[in-house]
Formats: C-alpha cells, sequence, structure tokens
C-alpha cells in the first residue's frame, strides 16, 4: 500500500514539474509582440473626421470580438502599419487607408450589428470628437 501511494507521489511531483518546464517553454515560445492596447489611427493631414482610437487589446480576444491577427493585419510582412501601404497615393490593387479600415472594421461591425450592439456603426460612434 504505502509504495503505491509514494509511486503515485512521486508520479505527480514529475509530472506537475514536467507540465512547468512545458508550460515555460510555451510561454516563451509565444512571447509575440502585441503592439499597444489602445491605438489610436489617423489619416495624416487629413481634417474631415476626427482620428479613431480603439481597444487592441480587447479586439485581439477572439472571444470577445471573433477577430484573430490576421482578420486585420492581414499580410504576413512582420510590417504591421496599415499606411505603409495604404498610403495616399492607392492604385486600384490596393485601396488607400479609410477604404481599407472602413471595408474591415465598419464591416465586421455591421455584420455582428444585432449580437454585438457595444461595435459601432455610425460615424460617430468610431470618430469620437
Ligand atoms: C481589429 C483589427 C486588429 C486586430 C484583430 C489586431 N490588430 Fe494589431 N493593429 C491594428 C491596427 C489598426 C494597428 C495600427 C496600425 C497602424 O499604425 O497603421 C495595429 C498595430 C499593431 C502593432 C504595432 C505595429 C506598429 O508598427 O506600430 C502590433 C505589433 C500589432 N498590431 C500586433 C497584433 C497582434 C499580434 C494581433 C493578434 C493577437 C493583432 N495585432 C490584432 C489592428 C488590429
Ligand atoms: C505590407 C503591405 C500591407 C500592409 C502592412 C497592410 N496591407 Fe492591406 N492590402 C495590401 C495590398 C497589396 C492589398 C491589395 C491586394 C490584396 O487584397 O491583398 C491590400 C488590401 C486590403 C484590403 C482590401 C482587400 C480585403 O482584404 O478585403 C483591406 C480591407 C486591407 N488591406 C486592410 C488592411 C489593414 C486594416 C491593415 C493594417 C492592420 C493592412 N491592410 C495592412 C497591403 C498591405
Ligand atoms: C471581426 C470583427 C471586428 C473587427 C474586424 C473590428 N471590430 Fe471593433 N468591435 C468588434 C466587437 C465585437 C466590438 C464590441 C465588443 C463588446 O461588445 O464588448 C467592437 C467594438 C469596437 C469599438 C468600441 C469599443 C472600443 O474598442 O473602444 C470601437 C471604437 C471599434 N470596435 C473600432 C474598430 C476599429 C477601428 C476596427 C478596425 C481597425 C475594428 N473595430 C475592427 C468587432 C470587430
Ligand atoms: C468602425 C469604425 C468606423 C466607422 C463606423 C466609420 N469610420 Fe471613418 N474611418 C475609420 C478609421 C479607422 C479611419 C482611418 C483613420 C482616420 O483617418 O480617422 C477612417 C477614416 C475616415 C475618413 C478619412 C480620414 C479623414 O478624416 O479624412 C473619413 C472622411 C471617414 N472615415 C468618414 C466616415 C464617415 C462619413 C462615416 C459614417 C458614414 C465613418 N467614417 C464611419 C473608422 C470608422
Amino acid at each position: 500500500m504505502d509504495t503505491v501511494r509514494y509511486r503515485c507521489l512521486v508520479g505527480a511531483v514529475f509530472t506537475s514539474a514536467a507540465l512547468m518546464i512545458v508550460g515555460a517553454v510555451a510561454l516563451a515560445g509565444h512571447r509575440v509582440d502585441r503592439g499597444p492596447a489602445k491605438i489610436t489611427v489617423k489619416t495624416p493631414g487629413s481634417t474631415k473626421k476626427p482620428p479613431v482610437t480603439f481597444d487592441h487589446a480587447m479586439h485581439q480576444d477572439r472571444v470577445r470580438s471573433g477577430a484573430t491577427c490576421k482578420t486585420c493585419h492581414h499580410n504576413p510582412e512582420a510590417r504591421r502599419d496599415c499606411l505603409s501601404c495604404h498610403g495616399k497615393p492607392a492604385n486600384e490593387k490596393t485601396p488607400e487607408l479609410k477604404d481599407a479600415l472602413h471595408k474591415r472594421c465598419k464591416g465586421c461591425h455591421k455584420k455582428i450589428a444585432t449580437e454585438k450592439p457595444n461595435a459601432p456603426t455610425s460615424c460617430d460612434g468610431c470618430h469620437k470628437k
């Protein structure tokens, strides 16, 4: 009886130690740069609409927003600044920043409007003064 219990205990200690190592390796391997928690996007030089501030961290939380990194950062290149590719002048292939972001951001919000009324679809909901 006693030896069995002893073996179980040793087994448990080894298992939890192994799990801790696996956990630590997994954490280290997944340390991606998540960028700022809050982000303000602004078309340089534009005065038509106030810039848009949104909760990047909340949007990264798939459970809450339904988005993965790729939903917005569609391009696998390391460069993640949308403006670096979607700056003016746009060409027929690459939409300008406003159109790219309206399509991506507003597009999702409109689609989920009934289940997620907190996802703004009105101009002022995103372009807050
Ligand atoms: C809802 C859309 C959206 C989602 C989802 C999203 N991001 Fe972002 N992210 C943005 C926008 C917009 C910017 C600002 C880019 C810019 O400055 O033009 C940004 C900026 C960043 C930056 C800073 C880039 C820079 O050059 O300043 C990093 C890093 C980043 N995101 C990582 C991630 C990772 C990792 C995930 C997934 C866990 C993620 N993002 C999910 C929209 C998103
Ligand atoms: C490295 C360059 C690059 C970066 C960075 C980039 N894009 Fe794009 N994007 C493109 C190109 C090129 C196209 C047109 C070809 C295509 O559809 O892939 C495009 C097309 C799009 C489109 C229209 C096609 C579609 O997928 O619906 C949207 C919307 C878009 N980008 C949003 C974004 C957003 C939002 C960001 C920043 C989070 C971003 N892009 C960052 C290069 C880039
Ligand atoms: C895949 C779907 C999806 C995409 C893409 C998306 N959103 Fe959202 N967004 C949501 C959801 C869902 C909520 C509401 C979450 C809640 O109810 O708590 C939200 C809430 C918001 C809010 C209000 C809360 C806050 O963040 O301050 C703003 C502003 C916003 N989104 C801006 C944006 C912008 C800007 C983009 C594009 C860069 C974007 N969203 C792209 C799903 C999305
Ligand atoms: C889901 C969020 C969202 C909604 C809703 C939205 N926008 Fe935007 N819009 C953005 C983002 C993000 C940008 C790019 C950053 C910027 O320049 O403000 C942008 C850019 C713009 C720009 C170009 C920048 C400028 O100031 O010239 C105009 C104009 C604009 N939006 C008008 C509108 C109008 C009009 C509506 C309502 C019909 C609207 N937007 C609704 C997110 C949104």
